[in-house]
C-alpha cells in the first residue's frame, strides 16, 4: 500500500451524527485535493496507475454519486478500467490487506455505524448474506447508548475506553436472539434496556464513576452476542476462517473474545489493524486489486453502472 488518504468531516459532531447534504457537498470539495495527495504521497503519476476503483454502493447516494462520477471522469480522461466496488466487501477483506491472501470459504463479521451482518464469502466476489440485525447496527447501538451518558459522537471509541476501568458484570443488560437458531442480530432492545434503566435509577443523569461499570457491561452484551453467533455461523458452515471489519471491528473486548472464543476450536481470525477498521480507500483498491486479477480488465470497462444505498442480500456475485 503506497498511500490511504482520509479525509474525515469533523463537523458533523456538531449535529451528533452525519448530515447527508452537508457530507456530500463537502466530498465535492475535497475529492480532487484528496486524489492528488493520495498520488503525491504515493510518489506516483496518474499515468502509471492500471485501474481505478470506486465505492458504488451502499450509502448516501450524494456521497456514492460524487465518487463515481469523479472516478468516472479520471476513467474516460486516462482511458482507464474502472472497478465498482461494495463498500462491504472492503470491509470483509481489511484484514486481509496487512495479512495478503486468505483460505475460502470464509465468514465475516461486518460490523460498523451502519451494518452488522455475516456473510459466507467464497471467492472475492461471491458473497452471501446468512445473518444480519433486523434494527440497529452494533455501531448504533454503542453510538445511541454512548449518546445517552453525554460522550459524544461517534461514540464506540468512547465507550471501549471507558469500559477498560469497569465491571463488565456491574449490571446484566439482554442478550437479544442469542439463543435463536439463527445468525440475526437485535440491538434495539439492548438500548432500551439501557434507557429505562438510565431513567430508573438515576432519574437526574448517572454519575460519572459508573460510567466505566455501565459502558463496561453494555461492551460486554454487544461482544457476547457478536462472537457467539459468529462462531456458531463459522462452525454450521465449515469455515476455518474468521475475519472481521468495520468501525467496531476495533472494540478491544470484541476483539479479545473472538480470539479467546475462536481458539477452542481451531478457527483462524483475521482483523485489521486499528487504521482499516473505519472506514478507509486502501481496502477498496485491494479488493478491487483481486476483482482485476481474477475477472481481467476487459470487464471492467463499463462506465454505464450506478450508485445504490442499498446493501448485499441474500446471495450476490459482484464481479
Ligand atoms: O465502519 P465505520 O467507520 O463507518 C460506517 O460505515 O458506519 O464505523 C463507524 C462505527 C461507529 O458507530 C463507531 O462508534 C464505531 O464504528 N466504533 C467503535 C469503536 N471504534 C469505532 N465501536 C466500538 N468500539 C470501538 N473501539
Ligand atoms: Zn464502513
Amino acid at each position: 500500500m503506497l498511500s490511504n488518504i482520509i479525509s474525515s468531516q469533523d463537523f458533523h459532531t456538531l449535529y451528533g451524527g452525519i448530515v447527508p447534504e452537508l457530507a456530500s457537498r463537502s466530498h465535492t470539495e475535497v475529492i480532487s485535493k484528496v486524489v492528488d495527495s493520495a498520488l503525491e504521497t504515493a510518489k506516483s503519476k496518474i499515468s502509471e496507475i492500471d485501474a481505478i476503483a470506486v465505492t458504488t454502493s451502499p450509502g448516501l447516494v450524494g456521497s456514492l454519486l460524487v465518487g463515481s462520477n469523479f472516478a468516472k471522469g479520471l476513467a474516460i480522461k486516462y482511458n482507464l478500467p474502472i472497478i465498482p466496488v461494495n463498500h462491504i466487501e472492503g470491509h470483509i477483506f481489511s484484514g486481509n490487506l496487512q495479512k495478503g491472501d486468505t483460505e475460502f470459504p470464509l465468514i465475516s463479521l461486518v460490523v460498523s455505524g451502519g451494518h452488522t451482518a455475516i456473510f459466507l464469502v467464497r471467492s472475492y466476489s461471491d458473497y452471501e448474506l446468512v445473518g444480519t440485525t433486523v434494527d440497529d447496527a452494533a455501531g448504533e447501538a454503542f453510538d445511541k447508548i454512548a449518546k445517552m451518558l453525554g460522550l459524544g459522537y461517534p461514540g464506540g471509541p468512547a465507550v471501549d475506553r471507558l469500559a477498560k476501568q469497569g465491571n463488565a458484570r456491574a449490571y446484566n443488560f439482554p442478550r437479544s436472539m442469542l439463543n435463536q437458531n439463527n445468525f440475526n442480530f437485535s440491538f434495539s432492545g439492548l438500548k432500551t434496556s439501557v434507557r429505562y434503566f438510565l431513567q430508573k435509577e438515576f432519574p437526574g443523569g448517572a454519575p460519572e464513576e459508573l460510567f466505566p461499570d455501565i459502558c463496561a457491561s453494555v461492551q460486554e452484551a454487544i461482544a457476547e452476542v457478536l462472537s457467539i453467533k459468529t462462531l456458531k455461523s463459522a462452525k454450521k458452515f465449515n469455515c476455518n476462517t474468521i475475519v472481521i471489519g468495520g468501525g467496531v471491528s476495533a472494540n478491544s473486548r470484541l476483539r479479545q473474545m473472538l480470539l479467546e472464543k475462536s481458539k477452542k476450536y481451531g478457527i483462524r481470525v483475521v482483523m485489521p489493524n486499528m487504521e482499516y477498521c473505519i472506514d478507509n480507500a486502501a481496502m477498496i483498491g485491494f479488493v478491487a486489486s483481486k476483482k482485476l486479477s481474477e475477472l481481467g480488465a476487459d470487464t471492467f470497462l463499463d462506465l454505464d453502472f450506478t450508485v445504490s444505498p442499498n446493501a448485499i442480500r441474500g446471495r450476490k456475485v459482484i464481479p
